[in-house]
């Protein structure tokens, strides 16, 4: 399949003299997909009911008529401020129970029926007008869900709604009493209508009812997203995506990606690491200008799954944000690399945000492609670049990968709802893991905790998959991969209680987690051979036939092995990790590398990619590969 770039765009930023003079800039810097609109409603409706459809068809026959292919976004993201006098209770409500203000965007509950109903009509207006239009090639359904923390809210609609989820899972209230342990503390309901949202009790709320309230909000997100596509696949055929965040957990992407076509995700490597990556400051520092050499290619192979292997960069950092606490300028050629790096884990087009910098509002100091006066800012040379490079190098599909990392939405809840150890973050823990595979050369496919067909993979990696579904184990015994499971593998029921009898409950490993800690920060047990772990610890009874690969100073198993099977026990550290993944890989045949700081390879069906994400040269395969360098080779 053709790779290609695409630019966001807003035409009613602009004076409508220049969209024809920005479309054929962007056809000539080899873009040809543009996304436009997910931010039109107060344009395309000023008042109730009053429709002004025609500037956006003129804009998409501009667009058109260049020969871009047009993303359309529905605007549900930004509702007008004159929706808040006929539904003032629309606002979604935080856990302080303060009732979230207009003024910026995401102003919504997903639970607000009367609001659900005017995205019904605004997307039934925009399917009906333009389903069928030439230009309109892709939807794009609202934007970024849960961004601005905002999957979670405290509103009426969300208890009314809540206590109806909660009738329909557990269907009499006993069940739920009984569910919950809610004989603890006196807790027991006696009717559905008495449940209550999990805030602002006096000291913690059941944590089952927290994760309840979790699973429901994440349906509330789902359910909002599956009515917008019905009514635009009732008008049209274009595939339909949505735009992702990085790191987001609070709705399962899983659930929601098998009602889209592709799964988009918007892409802010440097923005990212300022903002949202646990790191040390030495490892911020060295990667200040590049972003974190990791995370986006999480991000990559963990949306290729959510969009059933179709994934999309929407939104791809150009230069500085605004938004993280400091926002450093990308090395150059960074632009480049993180376009190449996308297309290498399977990006069918990478599209940049923005096409021009605005010089109003909240985003006035995010870079665009172009600056505020037009003038190209660096990263459209950059773009340029890999359009031409594209012209050569344009079928880079994914191949099988050896290695398989089981990721769960709802091991991050409960986590959350219980964590234990302050500092016990599972997509820290899921990333650290995916890390140590790749500072090995190793190239992961990210799984669904529901995939059962693994015969393709090698080894498989579980970290922290806190319950550990019917058929799984199975699953992995039957493909003969190997498997390395734990921390807190199995250490929950659906119901968030602990399983009788004790964790892990794998049939073919002879092991009982008896007990367990979580550690400050700081605190570490050391293990033979120099190596540490911190944060978490489990201790362990095990039979004979197990085998103790790692053990502290003072002689408790940190890691043991039985058949095909190891379970980490605790939270090792970054060298303990990555040398157990490359002793496992040497038993199973998988192929490893030791790689130069900064260097991360990525195989394709056809080709070897190395990406040098230090601020130094580095020796690849004979090769020099300066800072922010791409290099490929037929593989
Ligand atoms: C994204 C968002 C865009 C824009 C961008 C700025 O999260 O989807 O609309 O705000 O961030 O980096």
């Amino acid at each position: 399949m053709k790779r290609s770039l695409g630019v966001c765009y807003y035409p009613e930023h602009w004076p409508e003299a220049i969209w024809a003079d920005d479309a054929a800039r962007m056809v000539d810097a080899g873009i040809s997909r543009v996304r436009v609109g997910e931010f039109a409603w107060t344009r395309l409706e000023p008042l109730p009911g009053e429709l002004r459809f025609a500037w956006l068809d003129r804009a998409l026959e501009t667009l058109g008529n260049a020969g871009l292919e047009v993303i359309l976004g529905t605007p549900t993201a930004t509702p007008p401020r004159w929706m808040l006098d006929s539904h003032p209770d629309m606002l979604a409500v935080d856990a302080e129970g303060r009732r979230r203000k207009f003024g910026s965007r995401r102003h919504y509950c997903f639970s607000h029926a009367g609001y659900a109903a005017e995205c019904d009509r605004i997307v039934g207006l925009l399917a009906e007008r333009y389903g069928r239009h030439d230009a309109v090639k892709f939807w794009q359904t609202d934007n970024e869900y849960g961004c601005h923390d905002t999957t979670l809210s405290y509103s009426d609609a969300a208890r009314q709604a809540f206590r109806l989820w909660l009738a329909r899972r557990y269907e009499d209230v006993s069940t739920l009493n009984h569910a919950w342990g809610n004989v603890f503390w006196s807790m027991s309901y006696q009717s559905f209508d008495q449940i209550d949202l999990p805030n602002l009790t006096v000291t913690e709320p059941n944590p089952a009812h927290v994760l309840a309230f979790k699973r429901f909000s994440s349906d509330q997100v789902v359910a909002f997203n599956r009515r917008q596509v019905e009514i635009l696949r009732a008008h049209s055929d274009a595939p339909i995506l949505h735009n992702f965040m990085g790191r987001e957990l609070a709705f399962d992407h899983f659930e929601m990606g098998r009602d889209l076509d592709i799964a988009a995700w918007d892409s802010y490597p440097i923005g990212f690491l300022s903002d949202r990556i646990e790191a040390s400051d030495t490892h911020k520092d060295t990667f200040l200008h590049q972003g974190d050499p990791d995370f986006q290619a999480f991000h990559h192979d963990l949306y290729r799954c959510v969009g059933n292997g179709r994934m999309w960069v929407m939104e791809q950092q150009p230069g500085p944000v605004n938004w993280a606490p400091w926002n450093p300028a990308p090395l150059p050629g960074m632009v480049r690399l993180w376009t190449w790096e996308a297309f290498a884990h399977g990006a069918e087009t990478v599209a940049y945000f923005r096409w021009r910098q605005a010089p109003f509002a909240q985003e006035q100091m995010h870079a665009g492609l172009l600056r505020p006066d037009s003038v190209a800012a660096p990263g459209l040379e950059e773009a340029r670049q890999v359009a031409e490079e594209l012209e050569h190098l344009w079928d880079v599909s994914p191949a099988q990968a050896p290695v398989a990392l089981v990721f769960d939405y709802q091991s991050a809840w409960m986590y959350e709802a219980q964590p234990q150890g302050a500092d016990f973050d599972y997509l820290t823990l899921v990333l650290a893991w995916y890390r140590a595979a790749r500072a090995l050369g190793l190239s992961l496919d990210i799984v669904p905790p529901s995939e059962r067909d693994f015969d393709a993979y090698q080894l498989v990696l579980a970290p922290g998959l806190a319950e550990l579904p019917k058929g799984l184990v199975e699953a992995w015994a039957a493909s003969g991969a190997k498997v390395i499971l734990g921390p807190r593998a199995g250490s929950k029921t659906t119901e968030l209680a602990i399983p009788v009898p004790l964790p892990p409950g794998v049939p073919s490993l002879d092991i009982t987690v008896t007990a367990v800690e979580s550690l400050p920060h700081g605190s570490r047990f050391h293990l033979e051979g120099g190596e540490q772990v911190g944060r978490w610890f489990e201790h362990l009874d095990f039979l004979p036939a197990v085998e103790v690969l790692r053990a502290t100073s003072d002689g408790q198993p940190a890691v043991v092995r039985q058949g095909d099977v190891t379970y980490v026990a605790a939270w090792l550290d970054t060298e303990a990790r990555r040398r157990l993944i490359a002793d496992i890989c040497a038993t199973a045949n998988i192929h490893t590398n030791v790689l130069p700081d900064g260097l991360r390879l990525r195989d394709t069906a056809t080709h070897r990619f190395a990406l040098n994400y230090s601020a130094e040269p580095v020796q690849w395969d004979g090769k020099t590969i300066e800072p922010a360098g791409v290099a490929w080779r037929a593989r």
